[in-house]
């Protein structure tokens, strides 16, 4: 039976935007519920202990709004805190399984790089999955700790060479170890993928985790009979824990559309 409740998305701040606009692309039918913990961001410097309370803070908000599953959108939470989701009442997804079946599939040297936060890339997540599927796998992993930063302040062209040169930087070990696939793992880092591309060049294919979870999403709802009905246009909702003043600029670049304020409400921690 179709289940017109909404898709709950949720990010430690306005990065996970990257995974929703990969989710209402494919499922434009269905409401979609979107938490970004803005008031607290970042979390990918944060000890486990404390990603551990802040992700279930912010699933218990979206289970308030009543929504038919959450997305981790947060490579961060999806690496340190997925375990602690295991209990939750709807299904829930994250974005490392997802992102190494793909980088798997995709791999044909067996060598594959993950970036992203310092938390994420110290967890090991993505290697111990990568290995699961594919045992002789080597995976290469760095923490690109200024990505985030350099997308927030708008610095993403490919044109730019500060840009340019510290993705080059960064990425140097992943060339010195020749993948031929990598994983993005962090929100932000899709909106630097033009950039990633020209460094790394056109032998290398990226992996966007938001693309994975989107289709397993969508193959889970149609398999379920869960999806919501066709001819029904979805509305999206945005909550933040900060003002919501950078939201717009930064959605019309993290989600690809402008929205109107009216959709984005601030909610105080102390509601959560
Ligand atoms: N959303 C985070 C991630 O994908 C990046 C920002 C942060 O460190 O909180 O890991």
């Amino acid at each position: 039976m179709a289940d017109s409740r909404a898709i709950g998305i949720f990010d430690s701040g306005l990065g996970g935007l990257t995974v929703a606009r990969e989710v209402i692309s494919r499922l434009p039918n269905e409401d979609v519920v979107y938490f970004g913990d803005t008031g607290r961001v970042p979390y990918g410097s944060r000890s486990r202990e404390t990603i551990k309370k802040y992700a279930s803070q912010d699933e218990r908000f979206l289970l308030k709004h009543n929504v038919k599953l959450i997305i981790a959108a947060c490579g961060t939470v999806s690496s340190v805190a997925a375990d602690a989701a295991k209990d939750l009442p709807v299904p829930y997804f994250e974005m490392v399984t997802h992102a190494a079946k793909a980088a798997v599939s995709a791999t044909k040297s067996g060598k594959i790089g993950v970036i992203g936060t310092a938390a994420t890339v110290g967890s090991g997540s993505h290697k111990r999955e990568i290995l699961k599927l594919l045992p002789d796998a080597e995976v290469t992993a760095c923490s690109c700790s200024l990505f985030v930063p350099l997308v927030e302040v708008g610095w993403y062209s490919a044109d730019d060479i500060v840009v340019k040169e510290t993705v080059k930087r960064y990425l140097t070990p992943i060339i010195n170890a020749g993948c031929d696939t990598l994983i993005l793992g962090c929100t932000h880092y899709p909106v630097l993928q033009s950039v990633i591309g020209e460094v790394l060049g056109d032998n290398v294919t990226l992996i966007n985790p938001g693309i994975a979870v989107a289709s397993a999403v969508k193959d889970f709802l149609i398999s379920n009979g869960t999806s919501n009905e066709n001819g029904f246009s979805g509305n999206h909702e945005f909550f933040v824990t900060d003002k919501p003043d950078s939201f717009k600029t930064l959605a019309a670049v993290l989600l690809g559309e402008k929205i109107n304020e009216d959709k984005v409400k601030q909610v105080e921690l102390d509601s959560l």
